[in-house]
């Protein structure tokens, strides 16, 4: 082994082994048999020993140089087989995204939320921001700073669900998103022209016409010198734009302690026939008061109306539980 031929054949046969190894388990192999305990290089270095000081030294430096080339061409083969194994495994990973397979079902939203976002969409076109407040209410926003205070025989036409949270009766599903008014009052100084969508809570049992969670959309507007004749405006654009054309509006003289005067709005549709939808009125000085807005600056309308009627005109069906069944083959279809 200790001659030259002999070193420089072991060499390169072992040089052509580590090139050719084609795992990281072969190139282990080749290093174990060609430079570990037992390979002919360690067994070469004690033969040294018998050779005289002059010659072990040359000799010596010939197999270190040797064990250095091939630990060298080693690593450098390792390097790759882990380069190339690493860029096979991300060609196996590989996911196409460019292309969506036709077995796949795509979903959308609900029809109640395609109307909802529809009218939030309607409104802010004309100049309405949207606003939000708490479906966890307290009484006096849901209640006294609409001016229904604690006696009052509205209160009894909500079928209120209560919240166990502080003293009782102080706490609520807000009934409705007229407290979103009194809200944004507080938040924001007038002029105020915000719109209110949101779920909203009764103590009702499901049937065709009444769900006890539904939606309702509000409207509020305090600006200077703001008339009936405002609203009424409000409400035709309204129809038209959500409607379409052939569709108009009317308001019904009606009671609700929050506006003065109050007025529920009809919509009829190119038939003729009259569709009932609202609320809506002159905002009660008492409702700005505690909204901080001073009744001798300022007047606003508001309106309020359910969202989960208008979704279910698109089914065609007349039973709102329809729309919360989940029945795939009708939600699908809108
Ligand atoms: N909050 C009323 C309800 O839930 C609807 C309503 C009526 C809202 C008149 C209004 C309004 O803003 O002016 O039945």
């Amino acid at each position: 082994m200790i001659d030259d031929l002999t070193l420089l054949t072991f060499e390169s046969e072992t040089a052509a082994a580590i090139t050719g190894a084609a795992s990281a388990s072969a190139l282990r192999d080749v290093e174990h048999a060609a430079l570990g305990r037992d390979s002919r290089l360690v067994a070469a270095r004690k033969q040294l020993g018998s050779l005289d000081p002059e010659q072990r030294r040359t000799v010596g430096k010939v197999l270190n140089d040797v064990r250095e080339r091939l630990t060298a061409a080693v690593a450098a083969r390792h390097d790759e087989l882990a380069r190339s194994e690493r860029t096979a495994q991300l060609a196996a990973e590989r996911l196409d995204l460019t292309e969506v397979p036709d077995s796949v079902v795509v979903g959308h939203a609900h029809v109640v939320t395609q109307t909802w976002e529809l009218l939030e969409d309607i409104f802010v076109g004309l100049g309405f921001q949207v606003a939000e407040g708490p479906e966890v209410e307290t009484d006096w926003h849901n209640f006294d700073a609409l001016n229904i205070p604690a006696d009052h025989p509205a209160r009894d036409g909500f079928d209120t669900i209560y919240v166990n949270h502080g003293s009782p009766g102080s706490t609520l599903l807000r009934t409705h998103t007229s407290p979103v008014q009194i809200r944004a009052m507080l938040a924001q100084k007038p002029p105020i022209y915000v719109i209110a969508p949101g779920r909203v809570y009764r103590r009702d049992t499901a049937d065709a016409t009444h769900m006890p969670v539904f939606h309702q959309i509000e409207g509020l507007v305090i600006d200077r010198g703001i008339s009936l004749a405002d609203l009424a405006g409000t409400i035709e654009a309204f129809t038209e734009a959500y409607f379409g054309t052939g569709f108009s509006s009317r308001l019904r003289p009606n009671y609700f302690p929050f506006t003065e005067p109050s007025a529920e709005f009809d919509i009829q549709r190119p038939d003729g026939s009259w569709l009932e939808l609202g609320g809506c009125g002159m905002v009660h000085p008492n409702v700005l008061r505690a909204g901080g807005v001073d009744p001798e600056e300022w007047s606003g309308f508001a309106f309020g109306f359910g969202i989960d009627r208008l979704a279910l005109m698109k089914f065609g069906v007349d039973d709102l539980r329809e729309l919360y069944a989940n029945d795939v083959r009708l939600l699908t279809q809108f």
